[in-house]
């Protein structure tokens, strides 16, 4: 990583969180698990993580402190989010919900549902415009993942439905925190507000766009979901895709120009292929897994106790130089280790659904900017401010042409 790029991706942390960013980065130099007195145990090895994430008897996503109950509490009423789910139920909602995706996610399908979007971008950059990546990619990114869902772009509230979900998305993201599990009633309150705008208009959008019987909406509802169940698992699926695609797809893109690795980048699509996992390794879009450890275990040595929060520092875990070579450079021809290849997307039962959907979009992306004719320069930047996926609020280029 060039001097330029680490600076820029270390500012992403510093602006944010510092004192979180500081602190986590410190528990790597302590050990592969460091126990933290009224925290948690923080998880710095990629086998130890792996073992925890598909542990699911001894390990929770939806224990206290975990992903799960940070959602519940945000809520504020019970309504199944895969996040908050264990055993049969979770299997059953989840095979859906994969299903349903699996279905629908192709390259060409992604592609064409894009096409007009992706078509501006590069017309507008050949225009000499100034293009904005970050709002751009939240909104392919919802489009993307409503698409999944069967909710399609032809309805009056879509255009505002899409504008809120990150809007909403960052607000229930911002409030999951390292420091305490318990979620302040203000934030509560702030989010609880926002949210339901957004479950208005995603009604109003499903009243106006009957959903047909073989669309995830209607499988849900014939697993017995209710009406408000469904639209809570659909608003989570949005969410969490935006958020996640509209962090790694632009910090992405910065690595590439800050590194000046733009040119080789573009110079073969072999080359843009590996960027898609290269740039998700690097960025980590979600930095940690909160899980909790529902049954004392020991994994690997080390005793974990029932009822502790545990913290898989996905973030330190992917620039682990025991694991990865030169962790910090940004390689078109790294060789993926199982150990720790889409690590980036968890591992077993909770797994991210989205991870397929996640890299053809962004291949879509940054395919899309390789065919700008001439060369790519950052025109300004801000990083996003108190929020638990630390990236770019704004991230504007502009074509030189060359
Ligand atoms: C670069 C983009 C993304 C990254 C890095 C990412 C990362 C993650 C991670 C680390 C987990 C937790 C996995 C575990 O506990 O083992 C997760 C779960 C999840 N993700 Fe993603 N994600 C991304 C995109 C998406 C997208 C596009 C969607 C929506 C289609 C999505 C929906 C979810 C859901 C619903 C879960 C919970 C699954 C469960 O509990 O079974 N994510 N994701």
């Amino acid at each position: 990583m060039s001097f330029r790029q680490r600076w820029h991706e270390r500012l992403v942390y510093l602006r944010n969180r510092p004192l979180e960013y500081l602190f986590t980065r410190a528990t790597r130099y302590l050990g592969a698990v460091v126990h933290v007195p009224r925290v948690g145990y923080f998880i710095n090895d990629a086998r130890i993580a792996r073992e925890i994430l598909t542990d699911s008897a001894h390990f929770s996503i939806s224990g206290a402190g975990g992903m799960g109950d940070f959602l519940d509490q945000m809520l504020g009423r019970p309504a199944p989010t895969l996040f908050n789910l264990d055993g049969t139920r979770h299997k059953q909602l989840k095979s859906i919900v994969q299903r349903e995706i699996t279905s629908r996610v192709t390259a060409t399908r992604i592609s064409e549902l894009l096409s007009s979007d992706l078509q501006q971008l590069r017309e507008q950059l050949e225009a000499g415009c100034e293009i904005d990546v970050v709002p751009f990619v939240q909104r392919i990114s919802t489009l993307a993942t409503a698409h999944l869902m069967g909710i399609h772009a032809d309805t009056e509230h879509f255009e505002a439905l899409i504008e809120q979900v990150s809007q909403v998305g960052h607000e229930v993201t911002r409030v999951i925190a390292v420091r305490s599990g318990v979620v302040a009633s203000r934030h509560v309150r702030h989010a609880q507000s926002l949210y339901s705008g957004l479950e208005q208009l995603l009604v109003r959008h499903l009243e106006q766009a009957p959903q047909p019987l073989d669309s995830l909406v209607a499988r849900l509802r014939q697993a017995g979901l209710s009406n408000d169940e469904t639209q809570v698992l659909l608003l989570v699926l949005l969410i969490a895709g935006t958020e996640t695609l509209s962090v790694g797809i632009p910090r992405t893109v910065a690595m590439l120009l800050d590194g000046g690795l733009w040119t080789e980048c573009k110079s073969t699509p072999a080359n843009v292929r590996a960027a898609v996992d290269e740039g998700f390794r690097l960025s980590t879009p979600s930095p940690f897994v909160l899980y909790s450890a529902v049954r004392s275990q020991t994994v690997q040595g080390y005793d974990f106790r029932a009822g502790r929060r545990v913290f898989v520092a996905l973030f330190n875990i992917l620039r682990d130089r025991r694991y990865i070579e030169s962790p910090y450079a940004f390689r078109f021809d790294r060789k993926a280790d199982p150990i720790w290849n889409q690590l980036w997307f968890g591992a077993g039962a909770h797994f991210c659904p989205g991870a397929t959907v996640s890299r053809a979009v962004s291949h879509e992306v940054l395919s899309t900017l390789a065919k700008v004719d001439g060369q790519l320069r950052i025109t300004g930047r801000r990083v996003a401010r108190r929020t638990s996926f630390p990236g770019y609020e704004s991230l504007r280029l502009k074509q030189v042409p060359g």
